[in-house]
């Protein structure tokens, strides 16, 4: 290939070691490597440009390289501003057939320790070929590409961007001014942009609700695969990856000894079912807190007390939300925390634990410990220590989930894209999940790698149950 046209990452010598580790990754990512195998020489994606956001991890690298491999132009930004493993996004800008000094992998934009008003400028770089033009699908994690194109269709057709934005977090203002520059220069890019997208894969729970959303204000403006609810992504990643990263966040931030805590998990959805698994498994004494009846009674079932974060507020040793929900942990809980508490969030966004409120409390004091790990003093001498700023901690503090856990996410994310360019007339403007034997492709291809066989179903069997012998095995409704 030629040479990569434009990109900004944080050290492009880091890419020898983002290269090694790409290497290493890549015999842990099976699905991926399959992928590759079985889709390198029908190049299903030849010339589609794929504009990703999603944390530019090694994992990720392999995935970047799945869909180049399969013929696609890629650009890349990460989804949050801490979660970029600079070497990783270096390796991708060089590629594999690349040097240092002759770049020749995907444009990346990415780097650990972005300000907001750099997050959305990469954003803006992620959706603007060399050219002028967008990009023809978006791979979107928390959906903030697709809401940024959203909201500059609205506003281009509104002919203006309102002054204020309806709710006052900084995102929504960077958005809204990167918005007003674009109007005034270009006032039907993104509506032209829309256009050309056939559609959107989107990796995670708060994104794929982002969507479902705005579907159902009438407002979606292409189709959107939600890869979170295939059961190999949710019931893996979401479970099995947070059970790997929480704890390897923790450790890395603080390596204060989990085992004997008092550990408060906000929410038992798939996220805390590995948080709590995570934390129970170095020895703490976890309790939950839900809104809902049925995870609640889960984990009560579970073994686990379900409490009110208000009666443990002064006793717990570490307090982790899972939610994807807002308001969780207020500046006011953690004034009652005891000294030296450890509050970190592995939600999607930062509005779980209330950083703004934290930071206008009378008299208090932050002192970094170093960058992703902060102590917050009170007035009254005592303190909390907060782990990336309110952000994903696992991905902040850690790199995010083992290569394994994300092959399984990545393909589901692989194929969908496949399936959004060879299946067109069959995915319009509306939210879909992938077909079940799609699932099931994606778990067959990680058995081997953990020494699984699987029992073949007899042909008497099938029609026992009344299923097909090559799957799917389980109808649509089940749960898993
Ligand atoms: P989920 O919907 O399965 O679980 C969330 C749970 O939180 C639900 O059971 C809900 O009832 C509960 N909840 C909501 N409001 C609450 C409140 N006020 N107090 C207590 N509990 C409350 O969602 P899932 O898949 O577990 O995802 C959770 C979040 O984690 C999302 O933001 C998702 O995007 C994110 N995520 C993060 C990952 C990471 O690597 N850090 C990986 C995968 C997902």
């Amino acid at each position: 290939g030629g040479s990569v046209a434009d990109f900004k990452v944080a050290d492009l010598s880091l890419a020898p070691f983002g290269r090694k580790e790409i290497q290493l990754a890549e015999q842990e990512m099976p699905g991926l490597m399959a992928l590759r195998r079985e889709y390198g020489p029908q190049q299903p994606l030849a010339g589609k440009k794929i504009a990703g956001s999603l944390h530019m991890t090694i994992q990720t690298a392999v995935l970047i390289e799945t869909l180049a491999a399969l013929g696609a132009d890629v650009r890349w930004v990460s989804c949050n501003i801490f979660s970029t493993q600079d070497h990783a996004a270096a390796a991708v800008v060089v590629g594999p057939e690349g040097t240092v000094d002759n770049p020749k992998g995907s444009s990346v934009f990415a780097w650990k320790g972005e300000t907001l008003e750099e997050y959305w400028w990469c954003t803006e770089q992620l959706l603007t070929w060399p050219d002028g033009s967008g990009p023809d699908s978006i791979v979107d994690d928390g959906g903030d590409a697709t809401l940024l194109v959203h909201m500059g269709v609205e506003y281009e057709a509104a002919g203006a961007v309102p002054s204020s934005a309806e709710d006052d977090s900084d995102d929504h203002k960077l958005i809204l001014e990167s918005l007003r520059r674009s109007l005034a220069s270009s006032p039907t890019r993104y509506t032209d942009m829309a256009k050309s997208i056939i559609g959107v894969t989107e990796e995670t729970t708060n994104g794929v609700n982002r969507l479902y959303q705005l579907h159902k204000a009438g407002k979606l403006l292409f189709a959107g695969i939600n890869v979170n609810d295939s059961v190999t992504k949710s019931k893996f990643d979401n479970k099995y990856g947070i059970r790997h990263s929480l704890i390897d966040g923790i450790n890395r931030a603080t390596d204060v000894m989990i085992a004997g805590k008092l550990a408060v998990v906000c929410g038992y959805g798939d996220v805390g079912k590995g948080a709590v698994e995570s934390l129970r498994g170095q020895g703490a004494r976890v309790v939950v807190t839900e809104i809902d009846p049925i995870c609640a009674l889960q984990a009560a079932m579970d073994g686990l007390n379900v409490v009110l974060l208000e009666d443990v507020i002064a006793d717990g040793d570490i307090f982790i939300t899972t939610t994807g929900n807002r308001d969780i942990i207020m500046a006011e809980d953690m004034a009652k925390m005891k000294h030296n508490a450890v509050v970190g969030n592995v939600g999607h966004f930062d509005n779980e634990i209330d950083m703004a409120g934290l930071a206008k409390v009378p008299g208090i004091e932050r002192i970094e410990i170093k960058p992703q790990v902060h102590e917050w003093k009170f007035a009254d001498g005592h303190s909390i220590i907060v782990l990336s700023e309110g952000r994903l901690l696992n991905l902040g503090n850690a790199t995010g989930h083992p290569s394994f856990v994300m092959s399984s996410s990545f393909s589901n994310q692989t194929i969908a894209q496949i399936e959004l360019y060879t299946k067109r007339e069959e995915y319009g403007v509306g939210v879909y999940m992938l077909p079940k034997h799609l699932d099931e492709k994606v778990a067959r291809m990680h058995l081997s790698a953990v020494g699984a066989k699987l029992t073949p179903l007899t042909k008497v069997q099938a029609e026992y149950l009344g299923v097909d012998e090559n799957g799917p095995y389980k109808p649509d409704h089940y749960r898993y």
